[in-house]
């Protein structure tokens, strides 16, 4: 049986990501910060997510550390911020990253959010700090068709992951499509719709019938959509019970149940307005 811990999508740049991984978004205790790595870790989360803005990239250094793993163990992501957008300052931010990180290179980069001003020397940066080694692959986040399109103008190499708000109420159909056509995987962010939509009635029910929680459910449905998600938890029972959803499946009617519950509801920014706000702005 597949698990967690063996379950890897291969990118177009040939490396390997695992599909399941852990966000650290909000995990600001530095005190129970490890802690929680770790048990993870234990549970079979490979992939950790992080970023300059969530100011905890210092945390998640010291918890590597402590797993005491190689390097090859684990897979690392990291997304520049806004404001460190820009040619130099996307270098000089990322090394700053990894010294925080005690690593040498991440396996992921990510633009964090599109903004309209920098918008092409950010990417050159980022296809300079691969060829340099400072990241395995190149990616973006909060991207849509049109962002990947312009880039596509300017760019030598294409991104890799886009990292998308991606639920139950935001299924994102077209979009997942248009990046599967491109080569590009999707990575769920908010994949439980930050726990706002677990009593949605169709996701009750077919939880009872799997005797799984809702949670486990959604997960379910984006593993079998074919996507990456990177569900985040304070807690050792829900880290764990989100990792435990290799061990039954969604039949297509259920599957088809669940995207019907799809309303377009963004929990977090548009995209189209970061990106012409240049930043992003209180929602
Ligand atoms: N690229 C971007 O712009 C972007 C934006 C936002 C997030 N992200 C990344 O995506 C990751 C995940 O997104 P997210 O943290 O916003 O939302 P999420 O993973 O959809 O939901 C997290 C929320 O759900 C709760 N939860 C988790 N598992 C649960 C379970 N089994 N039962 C009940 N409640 C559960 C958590 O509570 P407890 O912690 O209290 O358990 C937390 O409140 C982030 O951590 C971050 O790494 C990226």
């Amino acid at each position: 049986m597949t698990t967690i811990q063996d379950n890897y999508l291969t990118l177009a740049d040939g490396q390997k990501m695992p599909q399941q991984g852990f966000g650290v978004y909000k995990l600001t205790d530095s005190a129970t910060f490890t802690q929680t790595i770790q048990d993870a870790y234990e549970d079979g989360y490979r992939l950790f997510d992080t970023a300059q803005m969530y100011g905890n990239e210092a945390d998640l250094g010291k918890a590597l550390k402590s797993l005491s793993v190689d390097r090859d163990d684990y897979f690392i992501t990291t997304k520049v911020a806004e404001s460190n957008q820009g040619y130099q300052k996307a270098i000089d931010s990322v090394k700053e990253s990894l010294q925080k990180l005690q690593l040498d290179y991440v396996n992921l980069l990510l633009v964090h959010w599109p903004i309209n001003g920098p918008f092409f020397e950010t990417w050159r940066a980022f296809e300079e700090m691969k060829k340099e080694g400072l990241t395995k692959s190149i990616g973006v986040s909060n991207y849509g068709m049109v962002h990947l399109q312009y880039l596509a103008t300017q760019a030598s190499e294409m991104p890799v992951v886009d990292q998308l708000e991606c639920h139950p109420w935001l299924s994102e159909k077209p979009m997942i499509k248009f990046n599967n056509d491109h080569h590009i995987v999707t990575q769920a962010w908010a994949p439980l719709g930050r726990g706002r939509i677990f009593e949605e009635p169709i996701l009750q029910e077919i939880a009872n019938k799997h005797v799984k929680s809702a949670a486990q459910i959604i997960l379910r449905w984006h593993l079998q959509n074919g996507i990456s998600f990177i569900p985040k938890s304070a807690h050792a029972q829900r880290i764990k019970e989100n990792a435990a959803i290799y061990d039954f499946a969604l039949t297509p009617e259920e599957m088809a149940q669940i995207d019907s519950i799809n309303k377009n509801l963004r929990i977090s920014q548009e995209p189209e307005l970061v990106y012409e706000f240049n930043q992003q702005y209180p929602h």
